[in-house]
């Protein structure tokens, strides 16, 4: 990896719920509210795992529901999903503990200059950026090899063995949609299963304070996913979560015991933009702390990130095709801009690339 700027310490650590915000936090009004819309008591679909198992080979109706949500929301929450009870809430004691632990302790997990992984922030590629009011741990957790366990807290004292639980867990699940994922394409699972044997998946947690001006800061800046497949864990009771549709910000209500799903930029590309991945941010509460976890994954290492040849024989490529490691690379050398870094991976795209 090329050697990325890392904030200072100072700047790594979100204030907290102080009614002075420090400059580089604060966004400009239109920036924070945008147009929220409620739909009424809309919500992001609903799909039940266990059902979608059960078609898993014979596609029925959960699986078109699947099919449904992906192309016209991105984003859905998965219920009856086959993490057991104990490692979901083994994995939110787990990080609210290690937010609540003191600075010092934390730092000894703190990202090193250069390296994405670890305790800070993410995306900061200049001194004049404005900055996200959050703090997150960045951490790999497969393939099991590229593992970094210097960066995995030892405290609390079972963090290590749930996050691997967890991670594995979820693995399986991501893997399962993607395998009915391609089958409502038109694919052989085996077109995404291949590139996804070792697997990349990253573990990031978020802990947004509150703040005191909460409509002057974000959480988390609009952005999409550059993977192929995000889980979200809902980790508290306070909600943030808002997804770009029709224009407005629409804000996800999270429901108990659900996994928030959604499609990355990876998926996008391999699929030519039959599904696309969906812009959101994370708002913060003027009261209360907020915390999640997101799972992102990736095809291996070695898997070339373009279209599928098997769904452009009649259609041009309208994505770039670069292998694995340069994309990731590009990624992370940029700021958060909403769909900016998958705009720059468009064929026809325009502007400097
Ligand atoms: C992310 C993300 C949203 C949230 O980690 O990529 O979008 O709800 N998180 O914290
Ligand atoms: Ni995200």
């Amino acid at each position: 990896m090329e050697s990325l700027p890392v904030p200072s310490v100072q700047a790594m650590v979100a204030a907290t719920g102080e009614a002075d915000v420090p400059p580089r936090y604060l966004r400009p009004a239109e920036a924070v509210t945008g147009i929220v819309n409620g739909e009424g008591e809309a919500q992001i679909p609903i799909i039940d795992y266990r059902r979608l198992l059960l078609e898993l080979d014979r596609r029925g109706e959960e699986s078109a529901r699947l099919h449904q949500a992906c192309q016209e929301w991105g984003f859905f929450q998965l219920i009856n999903h086959s993490v057991p009870d104990d490692v979901v809430e083994g994995m939110k004691a787990n990080i609210q503990q290690f937010f609540q632990l003191p600075a010092e302790t934390k730092k000894l997990f703190a990202q090193e200059r250069g390296q994405l992984e670890g305790y800070g922030q993410l995306f900061v590629v200049s001194e004049d950026q404005k900055l996200d009011w959050a703090d997150m741990l960045y951490l790999y957790t497969q393939p099991p090899e590229s593992r970094n366990t210097k960066f995995w807290p030892d405290q609390p004292v079972n963090f290590r063995s749930t996050l691997d639980r967890y991670s594995g867990a979820v693995k399986e699940i991501a893997d399962s949609l993607l395998a009915t994922m391609a089958e409502n394409l038109g694919l052989k699972q085996e077109v995404i299963a291949d590139r996804c044997v070792g697997g990349v998946q990253s573990v990031r947690m978020n802990y947004y304070p509150p703040c005191a001006q909460a409509d002057k800061v974000i959480g988390f800046s609009p952005h999409s996913d550059a993977d192929l497949l995000t889980l979200v864990l809902q980790v508290n009771h306070v909600q943030g979560l808002q997804i770009k549709r029709n224009g407005s910000w629409f804000p996800v209500r999270p429901v108990e015991g659900a996994l928030i799903v959604n499609i990355g930029d990876i998926f996008e590309i391999f699929t030519n933009g039959r599904y696309r991945s969906i812009e959101h941010r994370a708002v913060v509460d003027p009261k209360e702390e907020r915390l999640s976890s997101a799972a992102f994954h990736s095809p291996n290492i070695d898997a070339t990130i373009g279209p599928l040849k098997e769904l452009t024989a009649d259609e041009d490529e309208a994505y770039k095709t670069v292998d694995h490691e340069n994309f990731m690379r590009l990624f992370f050398a940029t700021k958060l801009e909403g769909k900016s870094f998958l705009d720059r991976m468009k064929l026809k795209y325009s502007g400097s690339s």
